[in-house]
């Protein structure tokens, strides 16, 4: 894994090339370059890997998917969102290069990511634009940015958040449907996209490439509901991000709506079911990012 990752790191370093006008370069490069988990370039490659595929094809795509979650943690970040000053153990991009150049930074990765896709993939045209197809439909306001938009409009309960309970109210008619939404579109729809796209490179059946879309949905489910209970149990020096601002805010999260012990139980179950999916592979990746989340909550 800490092979894949260090493989990951150099070519990012390779693509965030600084050119004129040098603030945005520098501030685009920043964020992807911090060291994240890395989580859904390594699940592209390895999805890529285990059914087949040459995972050097697959590289470009792997980066292209972390510049889209770099982008979405820069705008998470910026102070009309959730306000946070740190992001993976560093000021956030905003408190860096300014706000300004930091809504440019979002928007600029948001096109060089496929851009990266297009120019540095070698592969039939014909994948390039599945892959890229699953990439541009993931970005948009049909997934991730929805689900960002339910999750800012949630906020504060009925009468509370940043919009004073105008769209809260409407989404909290069904609090568990529209806490289900917004995991699923904010967070599963990344790993989603890495483990399908690493499929489809690798030349994978219909079959195949739908059994990884439904690890990724049950991971990202599990995944979103570990972060929101670190949020509550973590560290600042572990996360590398704020802590406890979920709850200072409102937000609807599986552990303010169940509770941290079912919040917990739910992230169990959901290892479980997403080992029943990948044990035939026999992954020590994959075993590990699953094994690993499930850890860290038990303490
Ligand atoms: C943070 O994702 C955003 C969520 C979906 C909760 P990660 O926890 O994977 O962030 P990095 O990439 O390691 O910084
Ligand atoms: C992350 O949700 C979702 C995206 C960034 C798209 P959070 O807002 O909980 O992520 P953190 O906790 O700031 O990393
Ligand atoms: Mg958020
Ligand atoms: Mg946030
Ligand atoms: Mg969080």
């Amino acid at each position: 894994m800490n092979n894949l990752i260090e493989k990951i790191d150099k070519k990012l370093e390779e693509y965030m090339v600084i050119k004129y006008p040098e603030s945005i370069f520098k501030s685009m490069k920043y964020t992807v370059t911090l060291p994240g988990k890395r989580l859904r370039p390594v699940m592209c490659l390895e999805a890529c890997r285990v059914l087949g595929g040459d995972i050097e094809k697959a590289m470009p795509t792997a980066c292209a998917i972390e510049m889209l979650h770099a982008q979405s943690l820069i705008h998470d970040d910026l102070p009309c969102m959730d306000n946070d000053d740190f992001r993976r153990g560093k000021p956030s991009n905003h408190k860096v290069f300014g706000e300004a150049i930091a809504v440019l930074a979002g928007d600029a990765l948001l096109s060089f990511a496929p851009q990266t896709i297009i120019e540095k993939s070698q592969l039939p045209a014909q994948t390039v634009v599945k892959v890229l197809h699953e990439f541009v439909s993931a970005a948009g306001a049909h997934q991730l940015i929805g689900g960002q938009v339910v999750d800012i409009e949630s906020e504060g309960g009925k009468y509370g958040g940043k919009y004073g309970g105008k769209y809260s109210e409407k989404h909290l008619e069904n609090p568990k449907e529209t806490l289900k939404f917004i995991h699923t579109n904010k967070t599963a729809v990344l790993f989603k996209l890495a483990l399908k796209t690493g499929a489809i490179i690798a030349g994978a059946t219909q079959e195949q490439i739908d059994e990884m879309e439904e690890f990724g949905q049950k991971y990202g489910l599990a995944f979103q509901i570990y972060d929101d209970i670190m949020d509550e149990i973590a560290t600042f020096e572990e996360l590398g991000k704020t802590i406890g601002k979920d709850k200072e805010v409102g937000k609807l999260t599986y552990v303010t709506l169940y509770g941290l012990e079912n919040a917990k139980i739910k992230v169990h179950e959901l290892a479980k079911d997403i080992h029943k999916i990948t044990d035939k592979y026999n992954s020590e990746i994959f075993n590990s990012i699953i094994d690993k989340m499930v850890a860290k909550i038990e303490r």
